[in-house]
């Protein structure tokens, strides 16, 4: 399974799902069996557009947080991705740094679960070539192997090979799925704190408090798991080590 770059649109390449050697259309399903035993339908990008535009200004905020609970082969991710990095490109570019920054932000603040592993592979894939494409075109020889490994470690970290009905992972040991929240600290600084999801699913506490609240009511802050320490941007694979 791979993607094809078929053309660049507005905000960024937008490609075409090849599976061995039958090309997907956007309105193809893969098979009826996928679709029998987990709805795999695939969405196709005007409507993929069309529902992205009701949040389009949260589309174009780099750190705004998605997550596609059934996210096939990333139809909706790629389009956020290529929004948000769309942003970055116009706003830094002139900086490579500040490029590369805002670039993992982008990606670390996406996040998606499919119950079929080969369906998170080609969506780490194909939400890693849209961010390639763009860095490499952009900075050809001066672009870092270290940015891409940070790039593929949040995918590998942020897609999850899950069911998002059970919240565990799928596989032969399945355990609670947990989610990574990655912010910048200090320009190139990142913080990485893992929540368990069922914990920020966590009904009673929804009832009882408040997301939000302007009136100075108590709110509902999940706690995490597990902090990292403050790690640079580039060498954020080593954290996992200590
Ligand atoms: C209708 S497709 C939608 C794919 C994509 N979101 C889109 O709109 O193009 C449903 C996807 O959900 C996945 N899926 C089905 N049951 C699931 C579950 N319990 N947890 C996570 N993913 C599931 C399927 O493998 C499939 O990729």
């Amino acid at each position: 399974m791979g993607h094809e770059l078929i053309r660049h649109g507005k905000s960024g390449p937008i490609y075409k799902r090849i599976r061995a050697d039958i090309e997907l259309k956007e309105e193809q399903v893969v098979s009826k069996k996928r679709v029998a035993d987990h709805g795999e339908v695939y969405t196709r990008e005007r409507e993929v557009n069309a529902m992205l535009d009701l949040v389009k200004q949260e589309t174009e905020r780099i750190d705004s947080r998605f997550l596609e609970p059934a996210c096939g082969t990333g139809n909706f991710l790629a389009e956020i991705l290529n929004r948000k990095l769309h942003v970055v490109e116009t706003r830094y570019c002139k900086s490579q740094l500040e490029y590369e920054r805002y670039a993992v932000l982008a990606i670390s603040s996406v996040y998606g679960i499919d119950i079929l592993e080969d369906n998170c592979q080609d969506c780490r894939k194909r939400l890693f070539d849209i961010f390639d494409q763009k860095y490499t075109a952009l900075y050809k020889d001066l672009a870092k192997e270290k940015c891409r490994d940070t790039i593929q470690y949040i995918l590998e970290n942020n897609i999850i090979w899950g069911d998002a009905l059970t919240l565990k992972t799928v596989g032969d040991k399945p355990e609670s799925i947990v989610f990574s929240e990655w912010s910048l600290v200090n320009g190139s600084m990142l913080k990485r704190r893992d929540f368990a999801f069922h914990g920020l699913l966590d009904h009673e506490a929804y009832k009882s408090t408040p997301l939000f609240s302007d009136l100075g009511d108590d709110v509902f802050i999940p706690s995490p798991m597990k902090e990292y320490p403050l790690t640079h941007f580039l060498r954020v694979s080593d954290a996992e080590q200590s």
